[in-house]
């Protein structure tokens, strides 16, 4: 694991976009996969203005979703599709050529199937830029998942569930989460995992210093062979 401690979480931002930027230059038909969430919003945004400023060019490019909520749709507020709409594919002036973004509203299984399916014809991906919840789950590989899995819909922990209502309030109540799962994220050339503020620091701690453990599923990432952490001094503190 190659560690970059950043001062903030803009400077966090803006390094997450230059890799992500170099990686898009390097391979103009990338496959990019990005989390959503409070973490990477900053990141996102940077992506996007590289774009609309001519810095880098997505036209070759894809790029598919991490992860939803299941039962919410790409529309519902604080859905992880609308977080990729409205702050990525939205904001960019030049799409990709291809955006795969699961819907949780829809056949759950179906959709697990369709987004191995995307991921299996343009991937595997090149870069996949990941945030860490508080118990460690990446997209939502939750405590105890198997790490041979592809794409899953899976039951929440009872930490996401206590940590969901900043997405959406108390609008909805989901049970379970659709993710890619930690085989395609262990297949990616490139991992960034991000990781901002005081209240992650704990976990990042356990995740690169730790045990490696389904117990931690982030922790799996020590094993990846191109993973780079990108943190801010906060989320650093306790490494
Ligand atoms: C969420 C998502 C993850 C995200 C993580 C951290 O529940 N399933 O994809 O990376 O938890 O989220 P945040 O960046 O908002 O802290």
């Amino acid at each position: 694991m190659k560690l970059i401690i950043c001062e903030n979480y803009e400077e966090m931002s803006r390094t997450a976009a230059r890799i992500a930027a170099e990686t898009l230059l390097r391979k103009p038909d990338a496959l990019l996969s990005f989390a959503g969430g409070e973490t990477p919003l900053g990141f996102v945004h940077r992506f996007a203005d590289m774009v609309n400023s001519g810095q880098i060019d997505p036209s070759r490019a894809y790029y598919v979703s991490l992860d939803e909520w299941a039962g919410l749709s790409r529309e519902d507020e604080g859905s992880c599709g609308l977080f990729n709409q409205k702050e990525l594919l939205g904001r960019m002036r030049i799409p990709f050529l291809q955006a795969h973004v699961i819907n949780g509203a829809a056949d759950i299984e179906e959709e697990c199937r369709s987004l191995d399916g995307f991921i299996a014809a343009h991937g595997p991906l090149t870069l996949s830029v990941l945030g860490i919840g508080m118990n460690g789950h990446l997209g939502f590989n939750e405590e105890g998942v198997r790490f041979d899995l592809n794409a899953h819909v899976i039951p929440l922990s009872e930490t996401t569930k206590r940590v969901m209502p900043k997405y959406f309030g108390e609008k909805f109540h989901p049970e379970y989460g659709i993710s890619q799962g930690i085989r395609q994220i262990m297949a990616a050339e490139t991992v960034l995992l991000l990781a901002s503020g005081e209240h992650k620091a704990n976990i990042l701690r356990e995740a690169v210093r730790g045990d490696v453990t389904n117990q931690v599923p982030a922790s799996i990432l020590q094993t990846h062979p191109s993973c780079v952490v990108v943190a801010d001094k906060a989320a650093a503190a306790m490494l």
